[in-house]
């Protein structure tokens, strides 16, 4: 069988760690011989955009929907306003594919130093709803530059949005050993959306019987990822809350350079793209340092939507020999360069 990848590695680090990811996918498929990529590339970057004035030319989206699955690099450029490159390309994708679950897996791999106490104990997936809330784009600005301007960000929150990803992370939650899954809101503060999405919550839940709930605030939930990892399994949040949540997440089991995301179209009704949780990276870009690590993972779960589950278990073991054997890049307070990493991965995929 062959699987139609549509490649986009975007800005900065991206492409470097797509290319090292592909380079990893095709050691996979070739190891297995009975499944194969077909990938096809995709400049829609910052570059483009300065060139060409879009990130996305017409009738891309259309191209992409016939896609199997998108795996994605990062998008963002000095030269080019963050909220622009970010709704432009990122986004345009995520809402246009209605990738409406952004999932999260947060965990430390062997080898991996993690300056948290008890990190050992981090083993979370943290559910992202990735189609409204904070991020609809709803708002404006008046009185433009005048001392009396006005800026409003407007968020949207509704019940078909709300319980669709209730539901996903729900299930999502039944699926592991713990089911376990915890509620993150602010609905002390916000009144509105926020009281709806923990309505929906309890109403969703009479059909889990079987998973375990609790709720926690926004900033409490914080305190508890740092001082009691162990006590969560899944967390289900907004857009904007779980993106900060996550972030965390990922510093906490060891570097931003490692973890995964996927966003998700459930239904299956458009592609799914997967990309690594970090940005373009300015500051280590073009330098060959940084790591390749959370590429790989993306890979895995990339594989795993394909149905590839013998290839993601063998990448993802893989990966747990390569830090655990201590050949790191430098986020993780190593040496290795991305080829390094990359080589070894491939090499050890071989010889298994
Ligand atoms: P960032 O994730 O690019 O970098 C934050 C810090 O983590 C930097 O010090 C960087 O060197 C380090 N880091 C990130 N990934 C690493 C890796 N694989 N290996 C080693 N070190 C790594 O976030 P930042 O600096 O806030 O944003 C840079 C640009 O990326 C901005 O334009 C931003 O908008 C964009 N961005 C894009 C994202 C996406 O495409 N999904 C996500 C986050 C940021
Ligand atoms: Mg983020």
């Amino acid at each position: 069988r062959s699987h139609r990848v549509a490649v986009i590695p975007g800005d900065g680090i991206g492409l470097e760690v797509i290319e090292a990811g592909k380079k990893v996918l095709a050691a996979l498929a070739n190891k297995s011989g009975d499944f194969q990529f077909e990938f096809e590339d995709f400049d829609w970057s910052s570059q483009r955009y300065i060139e060409k004035g879009e990130y996305i030319p017409k009738g891309g989206l259309e191209k992409l929907s016939k896609f199997d699955a998108i795996y994605f690099g990062a998008v963002g450029s000095q030269d080019v306003p963050d909220h622009v490159s970010l709704w432009e390309l990122r986004l345009a994708i995520c809402q246009g594919f209605d990738q409406y679950a952004n999932v999260r897996p947060a965990r430390v791999l062997p080898g991996v130093n993690s300056r948290l106490k008890g990190a050992d104990e981090i083993d979370w997936v943290i559910v992202r709803e990735n189609s409204e809330g904070e991020y609809s784009g709803n708002g404006g600005r008046v009185h433009q530059g005048l001392p009396d301007e006005v800026g409003t960000e407007v968020s949207v929150f509704t019940r078909k949005g709300i319980e669709r990803i209730h539901r996903f992370a729900f299930e999502l939650a039944q699926s592991r050993p713990r089911k376990k899954l915890t509620l993150v809101t602010k609905s002390n503060a916000q009144r509105h959306g926020m009281v709806l999405w923990d309505e929906v919550f309890f109403e969703v839940a009479k059909d889990f019987p079987d998973v375990d709930i609790d709720r926690e605030l926004v900033d409490a939930v914080t305190t508890r990822m740092v001082l009691k990892p162990e006590t969560i399994d899944v967390i289900v949040a907004t857009n904007l809350h779980a993106d900060i949540l996550s972030d965390l997440a990922a510093a906490l089991s060891g570097s931003l350079g490692i973890a995964p995301t996927a966003n998700l179209n459930p239904e299956g009704d458009f592609p799914s793209m997967f990309e690594p949780i970090h940005g373009s990276a300015f500051d280590i870009a073009g330098k060959g340092i940084a790591n390749p690590v959370g590429s790989f993972w993306t890979a895995a779960m990339l594989l795993e939507h394909l149905g590839e589950n013998v290839a993601a278990e063998r990448l993802m073991a893989a990966i747990e020999r390569l830090t655990a054997s201590g050949l790191q890049t430098r986020d993780l307070g190593g040496t290795a360069t991305t080829e390094d990493v990359t080589q070894a991965i491939c090499s050890d995929i071989e010889a298994q």
